[in-house]
C-alpha cells in the first residue's frame, strides 16, 4: 500500500498523545461532508467525552454563521471533538474560548509563529485568519447533552490553494513560517494543551482561562465594530464578562457586553 508521507494515521496520533480523555478514542475519515456530523452521529449513539474524529478532507466544512469552511484533501487539521459538560447551555461560550486558547498555545509552541485570538474564535496571523472554531451543542431542558467542538486549522495549504475570494483574508501556518507543519505534531499539542484547560476550567471556573484568554487577544484595547444581530455597535474591546461576553467600551460610560457576534477591528 502506498502511504502519503503527511497522512493522518491512528496509530501515530494516539502515541502522540499525552492525554487521558482527549483523544483516547480517534478516528480518522478520508473524505465526509462534515466531522461535526460525524461526531454528532457518534455522540448520538453514546461515543464518550473526548472522542475525536479527522477528515483528511470535508466536502461540505460548516464555519459559523452558516459560512462554508475550505477544507481541501491532506493540508489541513479538520477535526471534531465530542463534550459531554455539566453545564447550563449558557455556559459554553466559555467552552469556545477555552478552545481558542488551546489552540492558540499550541500553534504558538510547535510553530513559534505569534498568532493572537479575535474574539470570539479565530486565530489570526498578520490580521488573516489561519484558524476557526465552532461550537455546536445539543441540549435538553436548558441542559447541556453534549457539544462537539470543530476545529479547523489551515495548516499545509499554499496560496494557489485558496479561491480567490479567500486569498485575501486566509492565510496557513506553511504560508506564515515558510516550511511544512507535521500536522500530527500539531494536533497532539492541541490535545494536550485542550486537556489541560479543560481540566483547570473545572476545577477553578472560567476567570483563569479569561486571563489567558485576554493574554493572546488581538482584540483587547482594540477599536472594534461589532456586527450583532440586534445591529452594529462601535467602540472599544476592554475585555470578557463572567460569562464570556465581551466588554465594549462605548464611550460616556457606557459599557455593552456582546455575547455573539462578529469583531472587525478599526
Ligand atoms: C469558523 O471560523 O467559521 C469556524 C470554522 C470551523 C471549521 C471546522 S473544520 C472541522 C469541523 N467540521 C466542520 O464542518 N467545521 C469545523
Amino acid at each position: 500500500m502506498l502511504v502519503k508521507p503527511d497522512s493522518l494515521d491512528v496509530m501515530t496520533l494516539r502515541n502522540a498523545f499525552n492525554t487521558t480523555i482527549m483523544g483516547a478514542n480517534v478516528e480518522i475519515i478520508q473524505t465526509t461532508v462534515s466531522t461535526q456530523e460525524e461526531a454528532r452521529i457518534r455522540a448520538e449513539k453514546g461515543a464518550a467525552e473526548g472522542t475525536l474524529i479527522l477528515a483528511e478532507e470535508q466536502t461540505g466544512g460548516k464555519g459559523r454563521l452558516g459560512r462554508k469552511w475550505f477544507s481541501p484533501y491532506g493540508k489541513g487539521i479538520w477535526m471534531s471533538l465530542l463534550l459531554r459538560p455539566q453545564q447550563p447551555l449558557k455556559f459554553t461560550s466559555q467552552l469556545t474560548l477555552l478552545t481558542g486558547v488551546a489552540v492558540c498555545r499550541a500553534i504558538r509552541s510547535t510553530t513559534g509563529i505569534e498568532a493572537g485570538i479575535k474574539w470570539p474564535n479565530d486565530i489570526l496571523m498578520n490580521n488573516r485568519k489561519i484558524c476557526g472554531i465552532l461550537l455546536e451543542s445539543a441540549v435538553e431542558d436548558e441542559v447541556v447533552r453534549y457539544c462537539i467542538v470543530g476545529i479547523g486549522i489551515s495548516v499545509n495549504l499554499d496560496d494557489q490553494d485558496y479561491p480567490s475570494e479567500l486569498k485575501e483574508i486566509a492565510t496557513s501556518i506553511k504560508m506564515e513560517c515558510g516550511k511544512a507543519v507535521d500536522r500530527t505534531v500539531l494536533i497532539a499539542a492541541v490535545m494536550d494543551e485542550f486537556e489541560s484547560l479543560y481540566k483547570l476550567y473545572q476545577h477553578e471556573g472560567f476567570q483563569p482561562i479569561a486571563t489567558l484568554w485576554e493574554a493572546l487577544s488581538v482584540t483587547i484595547q482594540q477599536e472594534v465594530i461589532v456586527s450583532t444581530y440586534q445591529g452594529q455597535l462601535e467602540g472599544v474591546a476592554v475585555g470578557l464578562d463572567s460569562s464570556g461576553a465581551l466588554l465594549v467600551d462605548m464611550g460616556q460610560g457606557k459599557v455593552m457586553s456582546v455575547i455573539s457576534g462578529d469583531v472587525k477591528l478599526k
